[in-house]
């Protein structure tokens, strides 16, 4: 019985210095490599805002749409609006862990919203009107607790308002409107 339970504490301390380790290594260069992901999603960039100007020869900082923290020089705003973009929207998006506004606002994405996006904590305003985004709303978008804003309004999205979206406490502006959505609105 002792020996089982120093195992399990064992486990658990190896299990929190990993993810310790792992939370100190992410840096710009996570938040890099993450739009980078994003740029090899764009398979077409009509005003070259992207395909050009995302190099590393530059600071990730000062690449178009990119908005770093003052103090800790992370990316908080990816503002893609109007670029023309035609994509899809990368997974790795999730590991900007500072991002505070994303806004992509009339472009060609198409695809689903991939579930790591849920992993970001900070986001306060999400925006993919005008897209062709297709599948679910999303339920984790209920647990990102600081959202603002959701405009969804648009694409393509079908099925039914997930109820999690009740939970949004802070939430003032909530657009879906033109997508493909049934259902009954419960309260
Ligand atoms: C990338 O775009 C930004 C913002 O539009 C601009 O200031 C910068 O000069 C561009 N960089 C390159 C290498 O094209
Ligand atoms: C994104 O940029 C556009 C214009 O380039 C602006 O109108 C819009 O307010 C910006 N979005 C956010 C969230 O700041
Ligand atoms: C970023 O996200 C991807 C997929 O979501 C993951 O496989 C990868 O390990 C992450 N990279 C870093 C540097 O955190
Ligand atoms: C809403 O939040 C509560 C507590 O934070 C949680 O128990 C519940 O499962 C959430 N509801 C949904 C629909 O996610």
């Amino acid at each position: 019985m002792e020996r089982i339970t120093w195992f399990f504490m064992i486990v658990y301390y190896y299990c929190c210095m990993a993810s310790l380790t792992m939370a100190a290594q992410t840096n710009i260069s996570t938040d890099q490599s993450a739009l980078l992901a994003l740029k090899s999603c764009i398979t077409h960039d009509p005003q070259n805002k992207i395909l050009s100007n995302w190099s590393t020869t530059t600071q990730v900082c000062n690449w178009a749409g990119v908005t770093c923290g003052a103090g800790h020089h992370r990316v908080t705003d990816l503002n893609i609006s109007n670029f023309g973009l035609v994509g899809t929207i990368a997974p790795e998006l999730g590991n900007l862990s500072f991002l505070v506004n994303m806004d992509f606002t009339n472009n060609n994405f198409h695809g689903s919203l991939p579930q790591e996006l849920s992993r970001l904590r900070q986001l306060k305003f999400i925006c993919f009107r005008l897209n062709r985004l297709m599948g679910i709303i999303p339920s984790w978008l209920g647990s990102l607790s600081k959202l603002q804003t959701i405009n969804l309004r648009g694409n393509k999205f079908s099925g039914s308002i997930p109820t999690a979206m009740c939970n949004l406490s802070v939430l003032q502006v909530i657009n879906l409107g033109y997508n493909q959505l049934s259902g009954t609105l419960r309260t």
